[in-house]
């Protein structure tokens, strides 16, 4: 079985590297020349743990290359992954299909022969029957083309994992045959003990912005207990340990802290939102506008600790933001909580410096405004207030005692509440969190 991989982003890049690692024989098609020829060298654009390594072992087997020419594409592939972004549209909350949209009928032009066309893009639900009807109409082969719709579960920073140990695999089909086509490629996960499920168009679409949805709730709901904690002296963390023991609630994604950020569950949530509304059915996902409402205000809470932190003025104090990415192990800064911070502090003449493990050149290019430092010592000198916005392993494994003695002032706000409190009073500093006491 052949397979293609339309758009090598991020989603794209790992499901065309994992897809040969599983013996296939893979096509990827970038249109972008630059990062085409990077990624036959197994340069990425983005850091992603093991990806690099394995897209060199794959080019070099001969299972894995790369495309732009579409017509090249549906000539060689049995199976064609969809995998381009859908980005929040400019003008409004709603997902932009352009890409989607172009990829598809592009690809149907030139599909002579039978093929399953696998939609993994997160779209709005509704988008699959129509892209059915563009393959069908559109495609010189007809009814021998079929979509399926396949969402994906990656987290950035685990991709190759989760595509290769995904923790379910969803197939919205409209036949046994497509099914069939889609067990056959994800046999090895399927043979490994993955839960399936079988479903529809619009069941598989809304699986994906549900998912995201719940998860964004989740992080939502503990950001305003932590709300809660901080007027009433209470502890979120152990009351999310607490609660967390209920196997109905679970501890993971209660986490709270800044709040989430990424291009995906923002995204998501305003999308999902936006279509409700299109659907006739608002009301029913108002709350996901309460649930942005109160991941938004994580960073302005954050603010009026620092401001506080600061005798009540923040105009040229010296901060150290201790994070850029949108998370660890990750250098994305979409919709990144700790970036927007800092952008926000330097806008209120705050004399920010900014340090990441992975992230300084890609937030370098989006905020020029800020200043950056290579090393986690670079940044804090000097500062009068540190502030630890994405949770690397690096933060936590800093010695108070040694940073203490490079700051001027001993204050750290601990935004993702994972920092050892104790030690950073013992050593004499003052450290504040958000829903900690
Ligand atoms: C998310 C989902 O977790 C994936 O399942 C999904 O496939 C992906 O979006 C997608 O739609 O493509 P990702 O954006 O990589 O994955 O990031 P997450 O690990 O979900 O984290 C999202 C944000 O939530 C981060 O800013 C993180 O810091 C924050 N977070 C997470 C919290 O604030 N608290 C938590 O307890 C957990």
């Amino acid at each position: 079985m052949k397979i293609t991989v339309i758009g090598c982003g991020y989603l794209g890049a790992t499901h065309a590297a994992c897809m040969a690692s599983l013996g296939f024989e893979v096509l990827g098609v970038e249109i972008d020349p630059t990062r085409r020829t990077a990624l036959e060298r197994g340069v990425l654009p983005f850091f992603e743990p093991d990806l690099p390594e394995l897209l060199v072992e794959q080019v070099e087997s001969g299972r894995l290359r790369f495309t732009s020419d579409i017509a090249e594409a549906a000539a060689f592939g049995d199976v064609h992954f969809v995998c381009v972004g859908t980005p929040q549209r400019a003008d409004g909350h709603g997902a932009d299909l352009t890409f989607v949209d172009a990829a598809v009928t592009d690809l149907a032009e030139h599909l002579t022969r039978p093929a399953l066309v696998v939609g993994k893009s997160t779209v709005p639900v509704g988008t699959a029957a129509r892209l059915q009807e563009i393959l069908t109409s559109t495609a010189p082969a007809g009814e021998q083309v079929e979509l399926a719709w396949n969402p994906e579960f990656l987290r950035e920073g685990f991709a190759v994992k989760d595509t290769l140990e995904p923790d379910r695999l969803v197939f919205g089909v409209l036949s046994e045959a497509a099914e069939a086509t889609l067990r056959q490629v994800y046999a090895e996960a399927l043979g490994n003990g993955c839960p399936l499920v079988v479903t529809d168009f619009p069941t598989a679409e809304l699986v994906k912005v549900a998912a995201n949805s719940f998860l964004a709730t989740k992080i939502s709901f503990i950001n305003a207990m932590a709300e809660l904690c901080d007027v009433t002296g209470a502890n979120v963390v152990t009351l999310a340990d607490a609660i967390g023991f209920d196997e109905r609630i679970g501890r993971k994604f209660l986490n709270a802290g800044l709040g989430f950020g990424g291009g995906c569950l923002p995204k998501d949530i305003r999308a999902f939102t936006a279509r409700a509304d299109e659907l006739g059915v608002k009301d029913a996902l108002r709350f996901l506008h309460e649930i942005d409402r109160i991941n938004m205000r994580r960073r302005k809470r954050v603010i009026k600790i620092a401001r506080a932190e600061l005798g009540g003025r923040l105009p040229g104090k010296k901060i150290t933001i201790l994070g850029a990415a949108f998370k660890p192990n990750s250098d994305d800064i979409r919709d990144s909580p700790a970036l927007d911070v800092a952008h926000k502090l330097h806008e209120l003449g705050v004399q920010v410096t900014v340090h990441d493990v992975e992230a300084i050149k890609p937030a370098r290019l989006k905020h020029p405004e800020l200043s950056y430092a290579e090393t986690i010592e670079e940044a804090c000198e000097g500062a009068d207030l540190v502030m630890h916005l994405t949770e690397w392993l690096e933060y936590r494994a800093v010695d108070p005692v040694k940073l203490g003695e490079i700051v001027t002032g001993k204050k750290m706000i601990d935004g993702r509440n994972c920092l050892d409190v104790p030690a950073y009073r013992q050593a004499g500093w003052t450290i504040r969190s958000l829903g900690r006491p």
